[in-house]
């Protein structure tokens, strides 16, 4: 009989691009300004790609630092899962073009695609077929290139997002060793219409008429979004942590998805977790959609503050609606 295993994550890459899109650069291109943006959002800057950058061009460095990291071989993975809604293609999926850019020659790929709670969601299917015993070793990545999908005509959504991808290796390890303790995931798609791209499918295809229209561009009802992210991120915590049996006490660090620095406060003080123990990084990274939550734990890492037995809440809300949260502890 197989033996009962946990999955874990035991290391974490990640890579955005070089350049910077400042909020006075956005002051030049619509009517906004930094004070405004900075004291509405918390976002003073975010990275964006030289256009033509596809998803697994920021991918593949990241896979890389997370996997040299792990001291694991791109062939020893089993599979890849790419949690985006912007991936380089429908067809072939950017898993698909990771496997081959890396080298992972034994690894099957997929795209998951579930907007800002794309990771969570990718992190538990992944976890899922490793405790089934399906799979010792698989890349979750996260990531996006929203600003293939933002409308740079338009002040209230283009302010909020970013370019960026982050990894993490899971892998099979001792059913009472360390790893991931528990998941809650959500969907409300009454919702759907709250947070959308019209003209991104089969509902609305990519007509020379929708293309006039821009419907091509994320758009949202920001007010509606903002209200039921902070409900739903503090909500889903607080259940996860009741099923699990813990307190804020038990969690050395919280990595919310980062959408926006007045929905990240409150559910960080509601949770009763002080912000010393929030990864926060919307201020230089702004919202990357897919690649906020590995992005904030390479973050972590690289700052020292995520280490071997780090207890660590994630959160995520997003568009569909959905939202997510899981609990681990980090490490082999
Ligand atoms: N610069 C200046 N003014 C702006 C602006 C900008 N970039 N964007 C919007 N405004 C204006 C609006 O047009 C509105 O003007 P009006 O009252 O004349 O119509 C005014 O500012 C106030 O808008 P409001 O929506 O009340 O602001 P807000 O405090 O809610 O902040 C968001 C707007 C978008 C920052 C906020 O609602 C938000 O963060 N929502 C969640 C978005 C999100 O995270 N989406 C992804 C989720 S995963």
């Amino acid at each position: 009989m197989r033996a009962p295993c946990r999955a874990r994550c035991v290391a974490v890459g990640a890579a955005v691009p070089e350049r910077r899109l400042t909020n006075a650069d956005l002051a030049g291109m619509v009517d906004t300004s930094d004070e405004w943006i900075v004291s509405r959002t918390g976002i003073r800057e975010r990275r964006v790609v030289d256009p033509g950058t596809p998803l697994s061009a920021l991918a593949e460095p990241a896979a890389r630092q997370c996997l040299e990291r792990a001291g694991v071989a791109a062939a020893d993975l089993d599979g890849i899962i790419v949690a985006t809604i912007s991936g380089d293609h429908i067809m072939p999926t950017t898993a698909n073009l990771l496997q081959h850019r890396l080298g992972a020659t034994r690894a099957w790929g997929y795209d998951l695609a579930n907007a800002c709670n794309g990771f969570i969601a990718a992190l538990s299917t992944a976890a899922a077929f490793i405790e089934a015993g399906r799979a010792k070793r698989i890349l979750v990545i996260g990531g996006d290139i929203m600003s293939t999908l933002v409308d740079y005509q338009d002040r209230n959504t283009c302010i909020l997002f970013g370019d960026g991808a982050g990894a993490v290796l899971v892998e099979a390890g001792p059913a009472d060793g360390p790893g991931i303790f528990g998941f809650e995931l959500h969907s409300d798609g009454s919702g759907g219409g709250e947070l959308m791209i019209p003209s991104s499918g089969s509902a609305r295809p990519r007509t020379a008429e929708a293309l006039a229209q821009r419907q091509q561009y994320v758009k949202q009802n920001g007010r509606t979004v903002f209200a039921a992210a902070i409900r739903r991120m503090a909500e889903v915590s607080e259940s996860l942590m009741r099923t699990l049996g813990i307190t804020a006490a038990d969690i050395d660090l919280l990595v919310p998805h980062q959408a926006n620095l007045r929905i990240l406060e409150p559910t960080a003080e509601r949770l009763g977790i002080p912000l010393e123990r929030v990864v926060i990084n919307i201020e230089r990274m702004a919202n990357t959609t897919g690649g906020t939550i590995p992005i904030a734990l390479n973050d972590a890492f690289t700052a020292g503050r995520l280490v071997a037995g780090s207890r660590i809440m994630l959160v995520a809300f997003g568009g569909g609606l959905t939202w997510g949260a899981c609990y681990l502890t980090w490490g082999r």
